[in-house]
């Protein structure tokens, strides 16, 4: 049995896709190159591929769920060893993922999970609690909004329609803020996650709504946006309207050092070193914790100002 064991494990290192190299190949079907999150992201896969002596093949979907359902049974004919990705939406992946558990290679989630009742789909899922995230942006507006009086105006630029940040981070943030009537979420839409949609649909918001206190972006791609809009509207960002944002890139930083963001709930990319390790226990055939959630802070001005020189994204 030990030796059946180990042969499995032979096999599964020297998997078809690593193009006789001896390398265990990874196939990555990355979501796009919407924000600057999303580069840090792609930049520690890479990184972490290459320090950890992986073989990765490596697609962009840019936004769009069939591009990477095709990446996805690319890196099934090919025979990788493991398929990892960040799926652009919740649903739909079923019949996909069902054709990797048929061909017998691992999948992993990073970063964003699916709604798929059958979790043995996929082995692991690694990435952030949006849900908190969205929560704890809710909360910082309830404690810089105490001893004010209501109505508080805020308008919600969401991330893209029927992702898991988008769909949890709005969740979070309208649980906690409806326990006070005084929060009015007076509009809220999609800037699917990129500065020139955020800026557009902040644009629109201004026009359509007399008074607006507080935006509330689902990253700081739309924030930063967000915050070109109000300029332009001879407003001032982090004073006449108040801005909470999730991620925490270095340009979301500076603006918070510059008044402009007044709070960032972090969220990590950096999730490269920990899916290798998960690769490589994969196919050695040991256990892997089903979810694995990142760890991540929240940051106010005088915080951001001080981890700015030291931001690596
Ligand atoms: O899934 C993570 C989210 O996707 C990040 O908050 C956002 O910036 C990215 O595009």
């Amino acid at each position: 049995m030990l030796a059946a064991g180990l042969l499995v494990s032979l096999m599964a290192a020297c998997g078809g896709g690593g193009g006789g190299s001896g390398k265990l190949t990874l196939g990555f079907a990355q979501v796009g190159a919407e924000s600057g999150w999303r580069t840090a992201n792609t930049k520690s896969i890479q990184e972490s591929a290459e320090q950890a002596g992986i073989n990765l093949k490596f697609s962009d979907a840019q936004q769009k769920q069939e591009n990477q359902i095709k990446a996805i049974r690319s890196y099934i004919q090919q025979k990788v060893d493991v398929i990892a990705f960040s799926p652009v939406v919740e649903s739909g992946w079923d019949t996909v993922l069902k054709e990797a558990k048929d061909a017998k290679i691992p999948v992993v989630l990073t970063d964003r999970a699916i709604d798929s009742a059958d979790t043995s789909l996929y082995v692991s899922f690694l990435g952030s609690d949006f849900v908190e995230e969205g929560r704890r942006a809710a909360d910082w507006l309830v404690k810089d909004s105490q001893g004010k009086s209501g109505p508080i105006n805020i308008v919600q630029l969401e991330g893209t329609t029927g992702s898991a940040p988008a769909i949890d981070r709005k969740k979070g943030f309208e649980e906690v803020v409806s326990k006070d009537p005084k929060f009015k979420i007076v509009a809220s839409q999609t800037g699917d996650f990129t500065r020139a949609k955020g800026k557009e649909v902040m644009q629109a918001f201004l026009k359509a709504q007399p008074k607006i206190d507080v935006l509330f972006a689902h990253n700081d791609d739309m924030a930063l946006g967000a915050i070109q809009a109000i300029e332009e509207a001879g407003k001032k960002p982090g004073v006449d309207i108040k801005i909470i944002s999730i991620d925490g890139v270095k340009d979301a930083f500076q603006a918070m050092k510059d008044g402009k963001i007044n709070v960032v709930v972090e969220c990590n990319p950096l999730l490269g070193p920990q899916l290798m390790d998960i690769v490589k226990k994969v196919t050695k055939g040991e256990q892997v914790p089903k979810r694995i959630q990142t760890q991540e802070g929240v940051f106010t001005q005088d915080q951001a100002a001080a981890a700015l020189p030291n931001r690596k994204y």
